[in-house]
């Protein structure tokens, strides 16, 4: 079978149509309280419609106002129309996912979220869900001194989860790394490589602020960095928010490499992508694969989806051919986690 978009068309007898959205949370006025069928076409969206809005069907789920902690960076309060404190509460998120009868709870709040993150990782295990974090921030991949022992928490709740930052389905990433292994594959020396992205959507214009941006960076470059093992000079990250590209995400990337006899080679990459739904595919493929984790009483960390599909995972694999083996072999049964 093959379905246009997904790496996993049926994942153990699961597909697509067997997911069901059961609760959705956001800070955004033009999205609250309204059903997630007209919600998800609200301002600021830039994000192309697969399916045009007059033919959406209602879902019967109406978006709850969650806690804006430090989701909402200053300068995006506006472009996000985020409630005011003072006169909206946010709804308990844990009674919501316990009478909606949550299974999965996925993260996709703004970088820079540390608190809002940890806030629904919790929530998750207070209410009884799987996580998955698809953002940047280090809450499955690694323990942050001083920061709960999230894994283990999950380990003893008897829960799964997945993360951190899902990779797009091809995104920045997973074209530079596959760079990386063919000049580490044919012998070519990486002397120094960097990876420049400019875009047009609100992750974008979230990222201009700097000093949220510390966890994005290291995890798209350790991405990079883990594949070759040695050293070599490398910057990634968001470089630019362009208006005027809206949905558009344009990436470059360049290698600069050394061959036989210390002759140059240089590879420019240049790749232009729809941003916003570029993860759409994989994050479909690892709430599936989730699910089978909870059938299947896994606890703790899912490393053989975290390893294919997340920039920062735990085990971060020479290369993707290896990790895509760990998940067939997991859906199999042939693997543990
Ligand atoms: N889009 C992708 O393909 C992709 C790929 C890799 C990683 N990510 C990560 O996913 C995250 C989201 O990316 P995006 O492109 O969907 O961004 P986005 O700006 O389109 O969406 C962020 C959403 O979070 C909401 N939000 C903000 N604060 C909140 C809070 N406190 N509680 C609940 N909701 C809140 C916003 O209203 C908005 O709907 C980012 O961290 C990004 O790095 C996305």
């Amino acid at each position: 079978m093959y379905i246009n978009g997904l790496m996993n068309p049926s994942v153990g007898g699961y597909l697509p149509r067997h997911i069901k959205v059961v609760a959705v949370f956001d800070v955004n006025t033009l999205k609250i309280g309204h059903d997630v069928a007209e919600a998800m076409y609200a301002d600021p969206i830039t994000a192309p419609h697969f399916v045009p809005p007059e033919k959406m069907p209602k879902l019967g789920v109406i978006v709850q106002p969650g806690p804006i902690l430090d989701g909402v960076a200053p300068h995006m309060r506006e472009r996000f129309h985020c409630y005011d404190e003072t006169t909206v509460s946010p709804c308990n998120v844990v009674q919501v996912l316990k009478d909606t009868k949550a299974q999965i709870l996925v993260n996709y709040m703004p970088v820079g979220s540390f608190q809002a993150a940890r806030f629904y990782a919790q929530a998750a295990l207070d209410a009884g869900c799987g996580f998955i974090n698809c953002i940047p921030e280090f809450i499955v991949s690694e323990h942050v001194p001083g920061d709960k022992d999230w894994v283990k928490a999950f380990e003893d709740r008897g829960l799964p989860c997945a993360g951190d930052d899902i990779k797009s389905q091809v995104g920045a990433t997973i074209m530079h790394r596959v760079l990386a292994k063919l000049f580490l594959d044919r012998g070519v020396i990486v002397k120094d490589t960097y990876q420049l992205n400019i875009g047009g959507d609100t992750d974008f214009e979230n990222m201009k602020s700097e000093d949220r941006l510390t966890t994005k960076r290291k995890s798209k470059t350790a991405a990079v960095t883990s594949v070759l093992p040695y050293e070599t000079q490398c910057r990634i990250g968001p470089s630019d928010f362009v208006p005027f590209l809206e949905g558009k995400k344009i990436c470059y990337i360049r290698m600069n490499g050394v061959t036989f006899g210390g002759v140059p080679l240089e590879v420019d990459v240049k790749m232009r992508v729809e941003d916003s739904c570029n993860s759409a595919g994989v994050v479909m493929d690892i709430i599936r694969v989730m699910k089978l984790a909870l059938i299947r009483k896994v606890k703790g960390r899912l490393d053989s989806i975290a390893s294919f599909s997340f920039k920062h995972p735990p085990i971060q694999p020479p290369s993707d051919v290896i990790a895509k083996q760990w998940v067939a072999e997991f859906i199999e049964g042939k693997r543990e986690r």
